[in-house]
């Protein structure tokens, strides 16, 4: 088994630096939009051959160190009794948004091994086929699925979400509580079936402020991951740079971090010994290829030798060149620790 990206996690010395990308399977590979002409999203994601096929593609055509499983981390919400979909043009659509506090008893809360069983059959049949490459589990963090939940799809500011935060507290608390404990059995059900790491996306926890960040992300974020043992735990956030030290209070053993932050100040904040995983702007990817290079060395060298994974700092954009991932990849291998 390829041990770069376990070892990076643990702090422990590597040859260079692990590599993978947020969403390296997905819309800007040609082969994935093949898949996606025939079948829709929802049905790769529960169709465990189809969804291992999408997890494979990006590694038969790059050198990467790790596989995601292919799923989204919206299926949760499916599990606690809230349907959705992805509509074009609109992105994730849920069918009954949770407005009022009266809605509390139509959540349920589901046994994960028989409401979630696709992504660790994926992982089970990714074992199988590539013994030799570690493969991530993920899950939303309660934030970020309650952001969601409430709003029934993205937002700008998030406003029916902070609202409910501030005027139902104990009905937030309520929710995110059972967030919580669903998406760490989750993660523990990947972990169980395989999975090397796992990873929590907090995509919206840099819509808070630092004291709202530890009131309503921080604190069930830490719930969740506190219920998962046996593998390295990855918290990713974005524009949480100016609270970065904050960060450990969820317990997490490294931290994924946008291109909005430097990383050797990162470093500082977290402290030299914990592992962090980033950090390439997605669309530096369009940039010449030497140029491309360059930035990935300067992250590399800035991150120093020793618990650093290569990422970009949020997902690879859908009509991003492929010889920009090329030319990234490229410069990882290029790394030499001595
Ligand atoms: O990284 C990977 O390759 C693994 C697969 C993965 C997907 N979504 C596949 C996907 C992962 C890890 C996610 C996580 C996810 N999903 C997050 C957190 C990470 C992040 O990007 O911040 C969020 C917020 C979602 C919700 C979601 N699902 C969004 C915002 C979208 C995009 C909507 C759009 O139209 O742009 C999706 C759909 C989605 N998830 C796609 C993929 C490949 C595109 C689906 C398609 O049309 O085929």
């Amino acid at each position: 088994m390829n041990d770069r990206i376990i070892r990076a996690l643990r702090g422990e010395p590597v040859d260079r630096p692990p590599v993978w990308f947020m969403r390296q399977a997905g819309r800007y590979l040609p082969e994935y939009r093949e898949v996606r002409s025939k079948h829709a999203f929802l049905e790769v994601c529960e169709t465990p051959e189809l969804a291992l096929e999408v997890t494979l593609q990006p590694l038969r055509r790059f050198e990467l160190d790790a596989a995601i499983v292919f799923s989204d981390i919206l299926p949760v919400l499916t599990a606690i009794g809230r349907s959705w979909d992805l509509v074009k043009g609109k992105g994730p659509v849920i069918h009954q948004p949770f407005r009022d506090p009266s809605e509390l008893s139509t959540l349920v809360r589901p046994d994960v091994a028989e409401a979630l069983p696709h992504v660790p059959a994926t992982i089970r049949l990714f074992r199988e086929a590539k013994p030799d490459t570690p493969i991530l589990g993920f899950a939303g963090s309660p934030f970020t699925l309650l952001c969601y939940l409430v709003e029934g799809g993205s937002s700008k500011d998030w406003t029916r979400t902070k609202r409910l935060l501030w005027e139902e507290p104990e009905t937030a608390d309520a929710v995110l509580g059972l967030l919580a404990d669903v998406v760490g059995d989750y993660l523990q059900s990947q972990v169980d079936a395989g999975a090397a790491a796992v990873q929590m996306f907090d995509t919206w926890a840099g819509a808070l402020s630092p004291a709202m960040w530890e009131r309503w992300a921080g604190k069930y974020a830490t719930r969740a991951l506190a219920r998962v043992s046996g593998a390295p735990r990855l918290y990713f956030t974005r524009d949480t740079s100016p609270f970065l030290s904050r960060l450990h209070q969820t317990g997490a053993d490294a931290f994924g971090l946008d291109w909005r932050v430097d990383v050797r100040e990162a470093r500082k904040a977290l402290g030299a010994e914990t592992p962090v995983q980033g950090n390439l702007d997605p669309i530096a990817l369009y940039a010449p290829a030497a140029d491309i290079k360059a930035q990935v060395h300067a992250i590399c060298d800035a991150a120093g030798p020793v618990g650093h994974v290569f990422n970009l700092g949020h997902g690879v954009t859908p009509t991003t060149p492929i010889d920009g991932v090329h030319a990234m990849i490229e410069a990882v291998h290029e790394r030499k620790n001595g």
